[in-house]
């Protein structure tokens, strides 16, 4: 019998609307999930509570509209898109995350779905958005999630969106996290790329100095 998802992280099947797809018990993807579903047992180095200003600078400009953020751990960009106007999905696969994320939200006012799910499952059919942000999930993808992913892009940015992506570069050929030039390629097979930023990794703390790439793709 296939072990539900959410059985598997932990028990939220009566507060979640999302069926979750059964998992492929593969070693790599077991350790990605661990690794995340730990560091949330304390606050990561990544949950800095601060939006980055690539996100502020194009919220600036940006007509709100409706955004999904992929990956969107404890919900800081949530409550910075819902500070500019935007109505808001959140989704990321670790329940602790989610759980702050929802409430991260309520304290704030706000209203705002945050679904635990897969990114790269068969997740919102039927929804569209004017802005996908992903700001540090793509890039712990494994190859065939990357496939899925890019699915699911399509499917979920209107035309005339944005697509908004924060990346650690991939360094060695041979391991598996990071972005690449051909990823960035592929996103711009149906993406109109209109920057693109490589630079160290910057956060509040400093930062640990990583390679990384921001990049804005529109629908045209
Ligand atoms: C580096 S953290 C960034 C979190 C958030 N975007 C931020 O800026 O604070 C990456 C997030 O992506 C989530 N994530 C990774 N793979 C995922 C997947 N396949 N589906 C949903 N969430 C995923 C992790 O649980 C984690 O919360």
């Amino acid at each position: 019998m296939p072990i539900e998802y959410n059985d598997m992280v932990c028990s939220l099947t009566a507060i979640e609307r999302e069926r979750m797809p059964a998992p492929m018990f593969k070693f790599k993807q077991i350790r990605r999930m661990l690794f995340f579903n730990l560091r949330y047992l304390g606050r990561p180095r990544w949950d800095t509570g601060v939006s980055p200003p690539e996100l502020e600078a194009f919220l600036e400009t940006a007509k709100p509209g409706s955004a999904l953020d992929l990956g969107c751990g404890t919900g800081t960009n949530l409550i910075t898109l819902l500070d500019h106007g935007w109505t808001v999905i959140g989704v990321d696969e670790v329940c602790i995350a989610v759980l702050r994320a929802r409430r991260k939200l309520r304290k704030a006012g706000y209203r705002g779905r945050v679904i635990l799910g897969n990114v790269a499952g068969d997740l919102l059919p039927d929804k569209h958005f004017d802005l996908v942000l992903d700001i540090g999930c793509y890039h712990s993808l494994h190859e065939k999630a990357r496939k899925k992913y890019h699915q699911n892009l399509r499917r979920w940015l209107n035309v005339g969106g944005t697509f908004l992506i924060y990346a650690h570069r991939k360094n060695t050929p041979d391991v598996g996290h990071g972005i690449t030039e051909t990823d960035l390629t592929r996103f711009g097979e149906f993406l109109k790329m209109q920057w693109q930023k490589n630079e160290a990794e910057k956060r509040p703390d400093g930062g640990c100095g990583r390679a990384a790439t921001w990049a804005r793709f529109d629908r045209v």
